[in-house]
């Protein structure tokens, strides 16, 4: 009995040691992580490069420095594979030779992204909390993107713009403005000026202001927590309009620019990621296509936030 138990333990132990071992010689099976020079870093103030320093630095940025158990395989397979991809996504380090406008631009899908949860990779902040983004960081953020709105500047007018321009295209001519398709055949959908407003962005960067509006359908998903993936007949609108200072520091709602349209219909639109993707400008509302290839153009810009069921606008309230 006692020699049987001993023949067990011997048995456990040496499958111990050889699992330390296989682990100790997979140390050594290390696909290299190198930090080229910084040729370009990110052109920001240094407030906003701290920020990112902290939260991003270590997947884009050729100063990736990782922690002893990061350094462990089979953890620093995975961080090695993010890290290379994260670089060819965006590097911090190498950003900066773009032209201003694109930085700013890059910066502004960035902090979308930190806003709807997908940056810092999930998976990396259960292992690394210090790397959450907190809510004053993100503040610092936003407001280089997006300058506070001085006291006394009315956000209401770009809903009151928004009426003046619906008005003028249902009653212009006393016949509702016939509007084309899209060429990929998505049609366009005037009751969006009644859905409800999910969020509303301004971009200093290229003066406009948008506002994303989602459909009764969206608004339920949003309430019961079903937005991912959102159900057929979720619809969502992009909204922009120029920008006007009026010299007061205020902002007014300009020219209206366009409006986009998603509507979900996973049969239907399959082949463009469950979503049909229409653009319609100016006041007569063109449609914004020259051919279906459009839609590319669109997806392509989507895909980063391919995990939100490619919506970028984070629903207030509507996540945990
Ligand atoms: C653990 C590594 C890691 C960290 C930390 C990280 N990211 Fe990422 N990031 C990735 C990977 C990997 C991708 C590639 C796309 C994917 O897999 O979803 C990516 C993609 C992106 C993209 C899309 C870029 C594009 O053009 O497609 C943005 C923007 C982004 N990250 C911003 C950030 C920001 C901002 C932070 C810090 C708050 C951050 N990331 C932190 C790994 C990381
Ligand atoms: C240059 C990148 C880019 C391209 C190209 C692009 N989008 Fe977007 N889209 C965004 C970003 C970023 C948002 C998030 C809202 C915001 O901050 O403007 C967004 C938001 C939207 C929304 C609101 C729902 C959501 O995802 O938040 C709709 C609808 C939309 N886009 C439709 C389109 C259509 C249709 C096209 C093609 C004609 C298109 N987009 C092309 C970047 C892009």
């Amino acid at each position: 009995m006692a020699s049987a138990y001993g023949a067990r333990v011997r048995a456990v132990l040496w499958i111990a040691l050889v699992a330390g071992l296989v682990f100790v010689g997979l140390q050594f099976v290390r696909p290299t992580l190198t930090n080229p020079p910084v040729t370009a870093e990110l052109q920001a103030p240094p407030e906003v490069r701290a920020v990112l320093r902290q939260s991003c630095y270590n997947c884009h940025s050729n100063e990736t420095k990782l922690p002893w158990f990061d350094q462990v395989v089979p953890a620093y397979w995975l961080v090695n594979k993010d890290v290379k991809e994260a670089r060819a996504h965006l590097n911090f380090s190498e950003i900066g030779k773009l032209p201003a406008a694109q930085q700013r631009g890059a910066l502004f899908e960035a902090v979308n992204m930190i806003q709807m949860g997908a940056m810092p990779l999930p998976s990396y902040l259960r292992v690394h909390p210090g790397a959450a983004v907190s809510a004053e960081n993100l503040k610092v953020l936003r407001d280089y993107l997006m300058p506070p709105t001085p006291a006394g500047a009315t956000p209401a007018a770009d809903t009151s713009a928004a009426d003046a321009q619906y008005k003028g295209w249902i009653t212009a001519s006393g016949a509702p403005l016939k509007v084309q398709a899209e060429f990929n055949g998505v049609e366009f959908l005037p009751d969006y000026k009644n859905w409800k407003a999910i969020s509303s962005t301004d971009r200093p960067d290229n003066h406009t202001m948008r506002e994303i509006l989602g459909n009764d359908v969206a608004i339920k998903a949003i309430a019961e927590h079903h937005i991912n993936p959102w159900p057929d007949g979720t619809a969502f609108a992009k909204v922009a309009w120029a920008q006007q200072p009026d010299g007061k520091g205020a902002v007014q709602t300009g020219a209206f620019i366009q409006v986009e349209l998603m509507i979900r219909d996973s049969r239907k639109y399959a082949s463009t990621k469950g979503w049909g993707w229409g653009r319609w400008r100016g006041m007569d509302l063109k449609p914004y296509g020259k051919n279906a290839d459009f839609t590319n153009e669109c997806i392509g810009c989507h895909e980063p936030v391919r995990q939100n069921d490619y919506v970028y606008t984070m629903p207030l309230g509507g996540q945990q």
